[in-house]
């Protein structure tokens, strides 16, 4: 049985005083929520005020990037070990915005997982394609070599996939329930290859244009566990109902 996983994707959003508004209203709101897993991603500037306030909650703090190195000359980087001195368990890596506005490869993507993951990181993992490639009919062959690449030569350990349909991402355009689901199902298959059964243990979560009123549809499908909520999870009250889904 798949536990629920829910993560607010903030990117860049919220000061810190704004973070902390955010926390207090959020917290007593989910304060019954210990059936779903609960992650927050905000700036790198808000993580440590963030960290002190859900210390104790059960929610997961994560960051929205990291670098592969652990120390150096790598001007305006953060390293994994940075990280989890400042409290994170969860990162988020191979985010369309990094694949398209910073250049990250597949390469990339698979460093920077290996680095988390031996840190003790837990990784928040972004695949999806565009819309070119949905209308190409190339979303599987674009889906299985995200898969590949990212996870190449990585254990499953703590490991939740994201499937983000680039096209659904800040448009209000959500996949539906079936493309979600037949893409879903596509990548445990694929994990399957790598990791024989435990493919079934693998939160995979949707991100795109998720709110409180498609969430609870998207949740009853069958290979969906979860989900990462960039826009609606801004404000307390409509992250509060998306982690509150009806099944
Ligand atoms: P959105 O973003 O919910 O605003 O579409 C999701 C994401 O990019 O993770």
């Amino acid at each position: 049985m798949r536990k629920p996983f829910i993560a607010a994707n903030w990117k860049m959003n919220k000061t810190i005083s704004e973070t902390q508004e955010f926390i207090r209203k959020f917290i007593p709101e989910v304060k019954d929520s210990s059936d779903v897993t609960i992650a927050i991603a905000p700036p790198f500037t808000s993580l440590p005020a963030a960290a002190a306030m859900i210390k104790d909650t059960g929610i997961i703090l994560a960051a929205q990037n990291l670098f592969y190195e652990e120390k150096g000359a790598y001007t305006g980087e953060i390293s994994p070990l940075m990280l989890v001195d400042i409290g994170c368990t969860y990162v988020i890596i191979g985010h369309s915005e990094r694949r398209q506005y910073f250049h990250e490869t597949d390469d990339t993507v698979n460093k920077k997982i290996k680095a988390a993951k031996k840190a003790g990181l837990g990784v928040i993992f972004c695949m999806g394609e565009s819309l070119e490639e949905r209308e190409a009919g190339k979303t599987f062959e674009i889906l299985q070599r995200e898969t590949e690449k990212g996870l190449e030569g990585v254990d499953p350990e703590s490991i939740v996939i994201a499937y983000e349909p680039i096209w659904a991402i800040g448009t209000g355009k959500t996949a539906t329930t079936e493309q979600a689901q037949e893409a879903h199902a596509y990548i445990r298959e694929k994990l399957r290859v790598s990791y024989g059964n435990k493919a079934d243990e693998l939160c995979i979560i949707y991100g795109g244009s998720i709110t409180p009123d498609n969430v609870d549809s998207i949740m009853a499908c069958r290979d969906v566990d979860g989900a990462l909520v960039g826009g609606a999870s801004l404000k307390f009250e409509s992250f509060s109902r998306i982690v509150n889904f009806r099944r």
